[in-house]
């Protein structure tokens, strides 16, 4: 069978590319340790405060000074708190968790963005410098009342 020259070298072109990228994937998920943010990384045993804290209530909990434990609930269609107040340059360690369906969060200005999964708790670190609101949002399509899903952070000076 005849191939032409042109034709030939860009199908072993994008052979070449294959196996580029085949061997960056392996050398990045066997040596790298590089995972997607999947299932398993996200679930862990949801944060037991115990006491006062139900686990399956919203509450933010300062742990010690600029440092802050949200145990966020999410359902159709709120977060549970919907609003966080913190002083600034705090850490805080969001434990999120749906009652119903699979929602989403992002908080604007801020790496925070994670699918919230039903029976898994989401765990996200995230340290607010910057005084300010930061307004988070639901970022997964949950139904009729997707767009109320929202809240903020309140950042203090
Ligand atoms: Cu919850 Cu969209």
């Amino acid at each position: 069978m005849h191939i032409d020259r042109y034709e030939r070298n860009w199908i072993r072109f994008a052979g070449g590319l294959l196996v580029v990228f085949v061997a960056a994937l392996t050398v990045a998920a066997v040596f790298l340790g590089v995972r997607l943010p999947g299932i398993a990384e996200q679930t862990i045993p949801i944060a037991q405060a115990g006491g006062e804290y139900d686990i399956n209530k919203g509450w933010i909990r300062e742990l010690a000074p600029r440092r802050y434990e949200v145990n966020m609930r999410a359902r159709v269609w709120s977060f549970e708190p919907r609003e966080i107040r913190i002083p600034a340059g705090s850490t805080v360690t969001f434990y999120i968790h749906s009652d119903d369906i699979t929602h989403g969060i992002k908080i604007q200005n801020t790496t925070v963005s994670t699918m919230i999964f039903p029976g898994h708790v989401a765990k996200v670190t995230y340290t607010f410098d910057k005084p300010g609101e930061y307004v988070f949002v639901c970022h997964e399509y949950c139904g009729a009342g997707h767009h109320f899903m929202s809240g903020r952070v309140i950042v203090e000076e």
